[in-house]
């Protein structure tokens, strides 16, 4: 068989596996059936926010120093020359020095350079793939608001430098079509009526998150001040009416930054900002039983070990680093309960509420329901919160209406380790009920390799066809030559 027909054949035998691969990864939301929780009436809900989690972007505090030689053993190779000629003894120096730099070439220094290169490409094909995800998700499900719930950025040690590259990658490449919320928006705290700016499904609501702007031991002003340049604020709400009557029921949207509501802080004017926040807009403001709150924020509440992925777990920096919180999985017990009670306790029994975050990448649902640890003593200030997994006997029973409670959801992370996830929140006004309501589906890519073997695939297939059809170009260039040669013999 001639080489042309060998490429060709290979090519169309690749061909079907490429499309069919092809059409599931552009069209994944469609095949797994991706989409908002309709409404209570089998309508679609009227609000609509697809949230992310944990994009984590890595970049160079990732990769090797970006300034040190590509192959420092050739530079070596290359001093040790220019000394060793017209030297005594030289000849034999430089067979040594030949030896040893050209064995740690091939240690070390290749080795080292495919890792680098690996690396960039690694950076190069998350950012798309993370990409594909917001874009393609975004597309098939209609959303009408986007957040991201904290971890834009895999690191807050970086410098300002390597923040606007990521920030830049963020931006131009993962959320490409996304837009920074506006600071006149976010100063506001304005409402308007749901569906009437259509900007919000393209405007990115960014939460903070430790990796952005450090746990309360080190949150400072400069990076609270860099990420509120790039991403928008850490505290603020937005309400959104149902309509344009007076008496609309709303949606109250409350972003609220909680790396430093526990103490101690590092910086505790900045801790008072958010603390101030949580009292002002949650606590004290007057809402009607027709406002529902959605709160965004990063690090999930607390529950005890066993009823998500992470269990409680909080570190602290040593004495001399200012002793405050280095690491926390949950909000301590006391922020929690002011979280909660500040949106369904206190003389809002009626009211509605839901809890978004991110932080423990592996995903989780709880119900955090009002009870009396002992019920013999039934006295109020007995009464504590308790997490139940959503979907358990014990959390169903617990989501009755006649008890109080909020749900809260942990998203899984967008990586690709956690196979590229994307939580749909669904909320609508039930008008037999007399109540706001939510829920929550998710959309899962598949982990990164998927989209890296479907782009090999149609690489290699088309690379495969195109070769063969210049084989075939050639192949009868030649039998043509061949041909007008016989005809000059003859
Ligand atoms: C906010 O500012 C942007 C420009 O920075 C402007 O286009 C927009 O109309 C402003 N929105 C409000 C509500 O003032
Ligand atoms: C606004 O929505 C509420 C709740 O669905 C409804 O009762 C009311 O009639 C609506 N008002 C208008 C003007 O559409
Ligand atoms: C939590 O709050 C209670 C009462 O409000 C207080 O006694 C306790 O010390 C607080 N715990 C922490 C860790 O702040």
């Amino acid at each position: 068989m001639r080489l042309s027909a060998l490429l060709l054949r290979l090519s169309r035998l690749l061909l079907p596996l490429a499309i069919v691969a092809t059409v599931y990864l552009y069209l994944y939301p469609a095949f797994q059936h991706c989409a908002f929780p309709d409404a209570t009436d089998g309508k679609q809900a009227p609000f609509r926010l697809l949230t992310l989690a944990d994009p984590q972007l890595e970049g160079d505090s990732s990769l090797p120093d970006p300034h040190a030689p590509l192959l420092p053993s050739v530079d070596a190779l290359w001093n040790a020359l220019e000394q060793g000629t017209g030297h005594e003894q030289g000849y034999e120096r430089l067979l040594i020095s030949l030896r040893t730099h050209g064995r740690r070439l091939l240690s070390h220094d290749i080795p080292h350079l495919i890792k680098s290169y690996r690396k960039q490409l690694d950076l190069w094909g998350n950012d798309r793939y993370l990409a594909h995800i917001y874009r393609l998700v975004h597309w098939w499900s209609a959303p009408t608001h986007v957040a991201v719930l904290g971890d834009l950025l895999g690191s807050q040690w970086i410098s300002d430098a390597e923040f606007e590259r990521r920030t830049d990658r963020f931006w131009s490449t993962v959320f490409a079509s996304g837009k920074k919320v506006d600071s006149n928006i976010t100063e506001l705290a304005s409402a308007e009526v749901l569906g009437e700016d259509e900007l919000w499904k393209h405007r990115i609501i960014a939460v903070a998150g430790n990796h952005d702007i450090g746990y309360a031991g080190d949150i400072t002003r400069e990076r609270v001040a860099r990420f509120e340049n790039a991403y928008g604020s850490l505290n603020w709400e937005v309400r959104f009416a149902l309509n344009s009557s007076d008496d609309s029921p709303d949606l109250r949207l409350a972003i609220l930054n909680s790396m430093n509501l526990d103490a101690p802080a590092y910086d505790d004017d900045l801790r008072a900002e958010s603390l101030g926040f949580l009292k002002q807009r949650l606590h004290q403001d007057h809402t009607s039983s027709t406002t529902a709150t959605i709160v965004l924020t990063h690090i999930p509440l607390y529950k005890d070990s066993g009823v998500c992925t992470d269990g409680p777990f909080v570190d602290y920096f040593p004495e001399d680093y200012g002793g405050g919180i280095k690491e926390q999985n949950h909000l301590s017990y006391n922020t929690s309960e002011s979280i909660l009670n500040a949106l369904v306790g206190e003389g809002r029994r009626d009211s509605k509420a839901l809890i978004l975050n991110g932080h423990d990448h592996e995903g989780c649902q709880v119900y955090h329901s009002l009870i009396w640890p002992d019920t013999s003593i039934e006295a109020e200030e007995e009464r504590q919160w308790k997490a139940y997994p959503y979907n358990s006997p014990e959390g169903a029973v617990r989501r009755n209406p006649s008890f109080v409670g909020v749900r809260e959801v942990t998203v899984r992370s967008m990586m690709g380790d956690f196979d590229g996830n994307a939580g749909l929140v669904s909320a609508w006004w039930d008008d037999a009920a007399s109540e706001w309501k939510f829920d929550y589906a998710s959309c899962e890519a598949g982990v990164q390799h998927i989209w890296w073997a479907v782009h090999v695939i149609d690489l290699v297939t088309l690379g495969i066809g195109i070769a063969g059809l210049l084989v075939l170009a050639l192949e009868s260039l030649a039998a043509r030559s061949k041909v007008d040669l016989r005809k000059k013999t003859v």
